[in-house]
């Protein structure tokens, strides 16, 4: 049964304020000491994950998987990777989880499969204009012996999005589609069987007892039926991502119709199942996934890329909470995840807001951007809505910045003819415990799929535990506070009057937070508690990059 909160909100379903924990498998915690993270692992840290607080976690693939791409190449879709654990071990996972009252979110990944998926396989010896072919993008090329791709549109990974195959008797052929890896081909979702092969796939995990699913690249299930041109230069790696208008390939209307027959699918299904879209689209685009008949919420990127910046946060904040108000959906909050650089290294640069990882952005200083990690941490656990957090967060863990060039796994990486080194920085496996790697990530002797730095030995979970002021300490508090103060129940919040530099609101007559983000400290009002800060006060004051949860005020004694 999952946990009351103190004061419910009973009207309200779980993942309206549900705060939700990214679990990247991989590197979470390994149970066997192959050096990979494991169900195992997982289950053995579920009491660790209870007692943070949190609400739910979210899964990333674990299916049986190549991982070219970490596991976002899905050979099959019903059942778990030999290196992750069995099937009958992911269902005791989702059973003793529920018993500790956290909730299973597992991430689905629609827009494309593993070259190594049985229906690929079965594409790949069957001829042109086949059936088994309509399952993928297959396209003739251009060209007169049809050796240029079918267009100029380019993988998110860098290189081309087409790959040509050889026919099975020996010549060169068609092309497919891939958007990101080679090994990802994107299927197509004008199929009929796709879209029922999908619908049963949910159905599979829901049967199985998982809350929900996060979707993987929502935006791109659908593509312009006439493939055209995006019309951008060779080497424009990124940068088809910043020209979303119109885009062929990324948020077309039609792609829509999905979620909503997906919606009526979680809707047969007792208790509350979510999805939550990972759609990279324009900001007024975003809550059309989240209508009341599609998604139940969205990934906020806006906040994510956000710089440590009162003006840009707050207009992120107001943008959120405004355009998803109007169809009804609660905004969530996230700082980091799996692709993207840590954010305790992001806000350590002078150029705090989200880069790609191929940009550098100087050296970072960490001391300031851990410090800022927990201001904003308080500051986002204190918005209205749902929030993410990505495992490491709550041990205030940076980027890892310097894994040697033979230990990076990510696609990006030979891709990009080794000039983008990828996301692998920001995926080391987690260090729990001990004074040398592998940290108690796995049994002693083991190795690590990634190095972990030698740093890492003073950020350890079990250093941090019940450590006065440390990360951990920090995020158990304010997990605690949001479940018990019924401040943190209200959908809206209101901004107060604060000097530049400070963002204020309050949740409730009686809930307050200010962030300072400005370079002065600010003197807190004098009639409230201090109900948790993200650093030490300095005689009454809030200093720089430091976030405050009051409670009481004014309104408090005259109730
Ligand atoms: C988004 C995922 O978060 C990322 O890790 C993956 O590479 C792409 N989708 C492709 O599936
Ligand atoms: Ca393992």
């Amino acid at each position: 049964m999952p946990r009351t909160r103190i004061y419910e909100n009973t009207a309200a379903p779980w993942w309206r304020t549900a705060v939700v924990y990214q679990v990247y498998i991989r590197s979470f915690a390994d149970g066997n000491g192959d050096g990979i993270g494991d169900i195992a692992g997982l289950r053995a840290r579920l009491p660790y994950l209870r007692e943070l607080g949190v609400d739910a976690v979210w899964i990333n693939p674990w299916y049986p998987s190549p991982m070219a791409d970490g596991g976002y190449d899905v050979a099959d879709y019903r059942s778990i990777d030999p290196s992750f654990g069995t099937l009958s071990e992911a269902e005791e996972m989702i059973a003793e989880a529920h018993g500790l009252g956290v909730r299973v979110v597992l991430d689905i990944v629609p827009n494309h499969t593993s070259n190594q998926h049985n229906w690929f396989l079965e594409a790949l010896e069957a001829p042109p204009g086949s059936p088994e072919r309509d399952r993928y993008v297959f396209r003739d090329g251009r060209g007169p012996d049809g050796s240029s791709p079918p267009n100029d549109w380019r993988s998110r990974f860098g290189g081309r999005a087409w790959t040509r195959v050889t026919e099975p008797d020996g010549t060169p052929g068609q092309w497919y589609l891939h958007l990101f890896a080679a090994e990802q081909p994107d299927l197509n979702w004008a199929s009929r069987e796709v879209r029922a092969e999908f619908e049963s796939i949910l159905r599979f995990w829901f049967d199985r007892g998982v809350d929900g699913f996060r979707v993987d690249v929502a935006h791109g299930l659908i593509k312009h039926p006439d493939l055209p041109d995006v019309g951008l230069p060779e080497d424009a790696l990124f940068d088809q991502e910043r020209h979303r208008a119109n885009h062929p390939h990324w948020d077309q209307d039609d792609v829509h119709e999905i979620y909503r027959s997906w919606r009526k699918i979680a809707d047969t299904y007792a208790g509350d199942r979510l999805f939550v879209a990972e759609a990279h689209v324009a900001e007024d685009r975003l809550p059309l996934y989240v209508r009341q008949d599609e998604l139940h919420t969205a990934f906020n990127f806006s906040f994510l890329k956000a710089a440590w910046d009162h003006e840009e946060l707050r207009a992120v904040i107001d943008q959120s909470v405004t355009s998803l108000a109007e169809v009804g959906a609660p905004p969530t909050w996230v700082l980091s995840n799996h692709d993207v650089p840590r954010h305790v290294t992001r806000y350590g640069r002078k150029i705090t807001h989200t880069r790609e990882h191929d940009v550098d952005g100087g050296p970072a200083d960490l001391e300031l951007g851990l410090r800022r990690a927990r201001a904003a941490a308080l500051l986002m656990l204190a918005l209205p809505g749902g929030a993410y957090m990505y495992q490491g967060d709550e041990l205030g863990l940076n980027e890892v910045e310097d894994l040697p060039e033979e230990a990076l796994r990510d696609p990006t990486w030979e891709r990009s003819a080794h000039t983008v080194r990828g996301r692998d920085g920001c995926r080391v496996p987690l260090p729990w415990s001990g004074s040398d790697s592998p940290f108690g990530f796995g049994p002693r002797g083991s190795k690590p799929w990634l190095p972990q730095p030698a740093e890492w030995e003073a950020l350890t979970a079990q250093t941090q535990s019940g450590t006065p002021g440390s990360t951990l300490e920090l995020y158990r508090s304010a997990l605690r506070l949001r479940q018990e103060q019924p401040g943190f129940v209200s959908e809206t919040l209101r901004w107060l009057d604060a000097p530049r530099g400070v963002l204020a609101f309050e949740r409730s007559p009686v809930l307050r937070c200010v962030a300072n983000l400005s370079d002065k400290p600010f003197a807190l009002p004098r009639n409230w508690g201090v109900l948790l800060t993200s650093d030490r006060l300095t005689g009454g004051q809030l200093p720089p990059d430091t976030t405050a949860w009051l409670w009481g005020g004014g309104a408090a004694r005259r109730a």
